[in-house]
């Protein structure tokens, strides 16, 4: 059988497969997080390593230049071990070090705004899952009642359980216990549907907390909080990739991968349930606690994750007319699903609105408390989709707006995620064209990200070598821009300054990909608006959510059109709010029923549908420019 011997900077990791065996399937089993952008299709090229020694069998060469297939690049998605081979993982290539948004972080770098603080500590405790302490009256000849009728005659006197029910573990324990401690006992109940079960029962003097852990199911990433039941205090947080993303980099690509392998769907499934699990691992290390210590869970995530996470078929998502198997899911024990908490503790699902406006949002709009104000708000969420909620107490509109994956570096030829060696800042001298810039991590830069994308195309525009149509000016002349085939490029980093064999390089077409992702989310904006008859004055406060939107520059952002000319103080960035609205129902009965009725209560504009789809396309069109077609829409920063 052939070894493969990984190299990782200065890790090395040796794996033994069968001949034959896929490149990027032993990758992956080796425990090596690899870009995979169209999910092992051969097209995207974000997998590439470099075959250092032994033969391989390629299958295909994408769009590998003839360099690099001269340094032994591959395409690992496309090549099958046959021999035993040494396999260099470049640092481009890799899913690493990754600046996955947890709270903890956020306060180090004092990113938690006034506004997040205050969200915490609006929460009343009513947790899902409680203890009461119970005094039961002795049975008698007289007051004969059963041993479970006279629990939930002590348990109604305390407070009113309409349906409660009995887990059958329970029951078997039920006689010895009450008489062994003198009928007395602490009844831990757990919300299971709409009532409550009667989930354990331990001595009147048992102290050991109960857990329970929020989950934030992102399509990239995925956080975790374990919190103390009792207190309402998170005591451990921890973040993974989501190790679907070896299946697709967004939604569609993975809902493809599900449809296209036989095993996908499985695969998809397994994958999530495993990040879940290692999450859960991590935090049961930290505070060395009993996985069983976790008595319940709620999870927020989109659509297409929560189809996933339950092994549904996501496929009818992306289909015409886009309707999910489910939007409110009801809660399932953990074994069912394999989460590694108390076996039959209740996992929650947060309700969706549509395929693409899912239980993330939802739990956002719970945490903001948007549907609550007086005025009106504009949440906006910025990762894949770009997902819009637009409203106040009285209303509450939401649509999806197709953004692409643009800003997370999907489909930009040196674009990437927040990662180490990211370029995130820059600045170009007007009169020489010297650039500066910064990386995450201070590495050596071997791509741009989000933030610094929006960075850049602001400052290209800003100091004239592109126009507002997002083309290089014809008469800008300088050694950084040159042709290619089929291509005009603009050198941001030279070969020997980078971290990486080549010069980093932004293109026309990278340009076009990333005003189409921001034309979509602010036309997405627009349509709310006028289905409302309102207009971007109206907006009172407009919230920022998600990981990616903490490192947006606010000025950046209006100056490429992608976030509405109002005034900076009007911005706030609330952070994960999809995690925030799940710890908040978990940690209070109340807010957990609210985000049921916030589902409910949202309507979802379908941005294709007939009636909408050419207004939306005109906008979409408009918004194209920088930062727009109507410059009155942005006075300014025009
Ligand atoms: Fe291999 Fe896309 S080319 S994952």
């Amino acid at each position: 059988m052939p070894v493969i011997n990984f190299l990782l900077d200065s890790e090395k990791i040796e794996f033994t497969c069968d001949s034959g065996t896929n490149l990027m399937e032993a990758v992956v089993e080796a425990g090596i997080e690899l870009k995979a952008v169209c999910g092992g299709a051969g097209s995207c090229g974000k997998c590439q390593v470099i075959v250092k020694e032994g033969e391989v069998n390629q299958l295909a060469q994408g769009s590998l230049s003839p360099d690099k297939l001269k340094q032994g690049y591959v395409l690992a998605c496309q090549t099958e071990v046959i021999e035993d081979v040494r396999i260099e993982i470049p640092p481009e290539s890799r899913l690493s070090e990754h600046q996955i948004f947890v709270a903890e972080e956020a306060e180090d770098e004092e990113l938690l705004t006034e506004k997040e603080i205050q969200i915490a500590e609006k929460i009343e405790l009513d947790p899902l899952y409680k203890r009461v302490d119970l005094e039961l009256d002795e049975p008698t000849l007289v007051n004969n009642a059963s041993d479970l009728d006279r629990l939930y005659t002590g348990l109604n006197q305390r407070h009113d359980w309409p349906g409660l029910t009995t887990s059958l573990s329970v029951m078997e324990d039920l006689a010895s216990h009450l008489r062994d401690n003198n009928w007395q006992t602490q009844v831990s109940l757990a919300l299971a549907n709409d009532n409550y079960e009667v989930s354990e029962l331990n001595a009147p003097d048992y102290e050991q907390p109960d857990y329970g852990i929020a989950v934030d199911i992102g399509t990239t990433t995925m956080v975790l909080e374990l919190i103390n039941l009792e207190t309402g205090e998170s005591v451990a947080t921890s973040g993974l990739y989501n190790k679907q993303g070896r299946y697709g980099d967004d939604v569609i690509g993975r809902i493809n991968y599900a449809k296209q392998n036989d095993d996908g769907l499985d695969k998809l499934h397994q994958a999530v349930i495993d990040t879940i699990n290692e999450l859960i691992d991590d935090v049961v290390n930290k505070e060395s606690i009993d996985y069983a210590d976790i008595k319940t869970a709620v999870f927020a995530g989109n659509t297409t994750m929560s189809h996933l996470f339950l092994g549904i078929d996501p496929n009818n998502i992306r289909l015409e007319p886009y309707i999910p198997t489910v939007n409110f899911i009801p809660p399932l024990q953990a074994e069912e699903l394999g989460i590694k908490i108390k076996e039959e503790g209740w996992i929650h699902y947060l309700p969706g609105v549509s395929s693409f406006v899912g239980g993330d949002i939802t739990s956002g709009v719970l945490a903001t408390e948007i549907g609550k104000r007086e005025e009106i708000t504009l949440f906006i969420d910025i990762g894949t989709n770009g997902e819009l909620v637009l409203g106040n107490q009285d209303w509450l509109i939401t649509c999806s707006c197709s953004a692409g994956p643009a800003f997370e570096g999907g489909g930009i030829e040196y674009g990437m995620r927040a990662m180490s060696g990211a370029i995130e800042f820059f600045e170009i001298d007007e009169d020489t064209y010297e650039i500066k810039y910064s990386t995450i991590n201070a590495r050596p830069p071997i791509g741009v990200c989000g933030s610094g994308l929006i960075k850049l195309i602001a400052t290209l525009n800003e100091v004239g070598i592109i126009n507002r149509s997002g083309k290089f000016e014809s008469d800008f002349e300088h050694e950084r821009l040159r042709e290619r085939e089929y291509e005009t490029e603009f050198v941001l980093v030279w070969e020997e300054q980078a971290g990486i064999d080549e010069d980093i390089v932004i293109t026309e077409n990278d340009i076009k990909n990333l005003l189409r992702s921001k034309g979509a989310i602010y036309a997405g904006i627009r349509m709310m608006l006028q289905n409302m008859s309102l207009t971007e004055d109206f907006i009172e406060e407009v919230l920022v959510a998600g990981g990616f939107g903490n490192y947006i520059n606010i000025d950046d952002a209006k100056k490429i059109g992608l976030l509405p000319d109002l005034p900076n103080d009007k911005f706030k960035f609330v952070g994960n709010t999809s995690l925030k609205g799940a710890k908040m129902s978990l940690l209070s009965k109340e807010k957990f029923d609210q985000v049921n009725e916030i589902a409910n209560k949202m309507t979802y504009l379908e941005l294709s549908a007939e009636d909408q789809s050419q207004e939306f396309m005109d906008e979409f069109v408009s918004a194209q420019f920088i930062p727009h077609t109507d410059l009155s829409l942005f006075p300014s920063v025009t």
